[in-house]
């Protein structure tokens, strides 16, 4: 795909000032999902890297998982949710059609008198809410913005279809971003090529195709998706995004200090890492543990790397995310936060993660 050269992408003065994850306590191995459908442990391994993932109760939607990671983000921040003036939050599939997910977290931690609103743009959601965020900061519209990732993608997968369902997992990931009189450096590339609209989706449960008794037996409300046009899209694209937002940032590879892409396939991840040429040890993977967690794969891989010690203040990171649409954003941003000291008895940051 070509892209026209577009001016800018770069925001300054803008940091992350907390991160806060949660992902769900119950965990399905892939041996577990071979006893009641035709795969295996082996396969699913082998084609996308994948060992288990986690799965929210039957009780549970985005928000909330989304409102545990949120409350942990500000309480990392310093930050009480009535300084939040504006929540954005992303889900492939969000709790429902509308009101906003954004708009039940904002109530629920508290924010009351917050804007609220959704992104949707696939599994790349993390990255446009993100870039949205550094913007209406980067305007001087806000000072303290909220974003949330979270997923139960679970709830709509076709668990009798074995080329979908093994793929996918449930978490939440969310960074408060805030004005800063520093100059961190926010760089993005945000695309979409809507002709491939068909290729992942959910057909029904909108106003194209209505709820009826019908879609539901025809299993139109859960996700479709093309898997080897998606690897297709995924392998081109990601690395062609990521050097246009390095060089919109005037930097190369090498500035590099840790790359973060979406969680969905390790050998996408593979592709792009081969094709940008960037060293294995600055490539920052989980998809073993929690599968493709779609809008939550990017903030629970960063603040995974954050407490692991792979990433501190003052590196730089090159993130990347793709997904329906379809979609795909890339990031260069400066990261703005160390990892609690050991054994910090405070942040149990990952909630039910054990
Ligand atoms: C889904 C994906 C893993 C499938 O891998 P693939 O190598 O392309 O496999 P194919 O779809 O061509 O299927 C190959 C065979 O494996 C089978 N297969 C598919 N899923 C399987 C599973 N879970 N277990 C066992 N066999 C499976 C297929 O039925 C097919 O069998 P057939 O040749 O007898 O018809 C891969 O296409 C992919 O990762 N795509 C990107 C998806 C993605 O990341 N989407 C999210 C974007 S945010």
């Amino acid at each position: 795909m070509t892209q026209a050269p577009r001016d800018g992408g770069v925001v300054r003065g803008v940091r992350i000032s907390g991160i806060g994850v949660h992902v769900p306590q119950r965990i399905l191995t892939n041996d577990d999902i071979s006893q009641f459908l035709d795969t295996s442990d082996d396969w699913i391994r082998s084609r996308t890297g994948i060992r288990e993932r986690r799965i929210a109760t039957a009780a549970e939607a985005p928000s909330d998982l989304g409102v545990l990671a949120a409350v942990r983000a500000l309480d990392m921040a310093g930050v009480s949710p009535r300084e939040i003036e504006l929540v954005i939050s992303s889900s492939l599939i969000p709790d429902m059609v509308f009101p906003a997910t954004a708009a039940v977290i904002a109530e629920r931690i508290g924010a009351r008198e917050a804007g609220a609103f959704d992104v949707q743009a696939g599994c790349t959601g993390f990255v446009y809410a993100l870039a949205a965020a550094a913007a209406f900061i980067g305007a001087g519209m806000y000072r303290r913005v909220l974003v949330v990732g979270a997923e139960t993608v679970s709830k709509g997968l076709d668990w009798e279809d074995r080329r979908t369902c093994v793929l996918f997992g449930d978490g939440a990931g969310a960074v408060v971003v805030e004005r800063s009189a520093d100059h961190e450096l926010f760089t993005f590339d945000l695309g979409n090529d809507g002709s491939g609209a068909g290729k992942l989706n959910m057909p029904a449960g909108g106003a194209r195709l209505p709820a009826t008794h019908d879609s539901v037996s025809r299993r139109e409300h859960f996700l479709k998706m093309d898997g080897p046009e998606v690897f297709r899209f995924a392998t081109r694209t990601v690395a062609e995004s990521c050097l246009r937002v390095l060089q919109n940032a005037d930097l190369t590879v090498d500035d590099v200090d840790l790359f973060v892409p979406h969680q969905a396939n390790q050998r996408i991840i593979a592709s792009a890492v081969r094709r940008l040429g960037i060293a294995e040890d600055r490539v920052f993977t989980n998809l073993e543990r929690y599968g493709n967690t779609s809008c939550a794969s990017i903030p629970l891989c960063l603040e995974e790397a954050m407490e692991s010690g792979r990433l501190a203040a003052g590196q730089r990171l090159l993130l990347a995310g793709f997904g329906a649409g379809l979609s795909w954003g890339s990031a260069v941003i400066t990261w703005s936060l160390d990892g609690a000291p050991d054994g910090d008895p405070g942040r149990d940051a990952r909630g039910s993660d054990t």
